[in-house]
């Protein structure tokens, strides 16, 4: 679709922001090929909310049919396709993660034993001072730990932005502004941790989150070493 016709809003959407064309297209596609596969899932997805695909489905598969809507509209190259399959309700049983970078056209994808990109391992890095770590640091109220880093990113794409901490490019990953929906960083937490790293919540604790369409998430996700250093500076007085 051109730019004009796919910003368009069709109506809202089941996670209560605006469906726009684009992303309604993007999902009709997606949801078309999961009933023609007849898969044994159960959908979370931005527009449409619940969609069983099979009555008696065994995952539940968190999709985003596109993470970064805004960029794809104004033909900033990083957006993608994100989708998370889980055995429950819940993220903690996440057993697949996959994304795929629709401009760069590059494919990721993460089991629990390891996380790939176009087929090739991916390894978090090894910065472990923070006053050396480059973050992409989506701050609540409070953006005073940018004073404590090397640099910050800020790139629209939460899916595509922790692929760049699961390979090694960026340090860590930080979004409080209780914002975030759940199909938006289901498979890029999986990405993460098996490419080395950790996630958590804002105060440390394990992201165990129900994957429903209402769920709002802050999250911290870093190469590890960073991870303890990353919690207390968010959390100092
Ligand atoms: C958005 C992107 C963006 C994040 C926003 C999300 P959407 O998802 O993931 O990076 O900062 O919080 O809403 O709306 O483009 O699917
Ligand atoms: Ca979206």
């Amino acid at each position: 679709v051109e730019r004009n016709e796919g910003e368009a809003v069709v109506r809202m959407g089941a996670d209560g922001t605006p469906t726009r064309k684009i992303d309604m297209i993007a999902e009709e596609v997606i949801l078309d090929i999961l009933y023609e596969k007849d898969l044994p899932v159960k959908v979370i997805s931005e527009e449409a909310g619940e969609v069983p695909i099979s009555d008696d489905y065994e995952y539940v598969l968190a999709l985003d049919p596109i993470d970064g809507t805004f960029n794809s509209l104004r033909n900033i190259p990083f957006y993608s396709i994100s989708m998370a399959f889980s055995t429950s309700n819940s993220m903690k049983d996440i057993f697949f993660g996959y994304i795929f970078d629709l401009s760069g056209e590059n494919e990721y994808y993460a089991t629990r034993e390891g996380a790939f990109k176009n087929g090739r391992p991916l390894k978090v890095s090894r910065e472990r001072e923070l006053s050396r770590a480059n973050v992409i640091y989506y701050g609540g109220d409070d953006w005073k730990i940018v004073d404590r880093i090397k640099r910050t990113r800020l790139l629209g794409c939460a899916s595509l932005e922790l692929c760049l901490v699961a390979e090694g490019k960026m340090d860590a990953f930080v979004d409080c502004r209780n914002s975030l929906r759940v199909f938006d960083v289901a498979a890029g937490i999986l990405m993460v941790s098996s490419a080395g790293g950790k996630v958590s919540k804002e105060k440390g604790q394990e992201v165990d989150n129900g994957i429903s369409i209402g769920e709002r998430i802050n999250i911290v996700a870093s190469n590890e070493l960073l991870h303890d250093s990353l919690v207390e500076a968010l959390n100092e007085g």
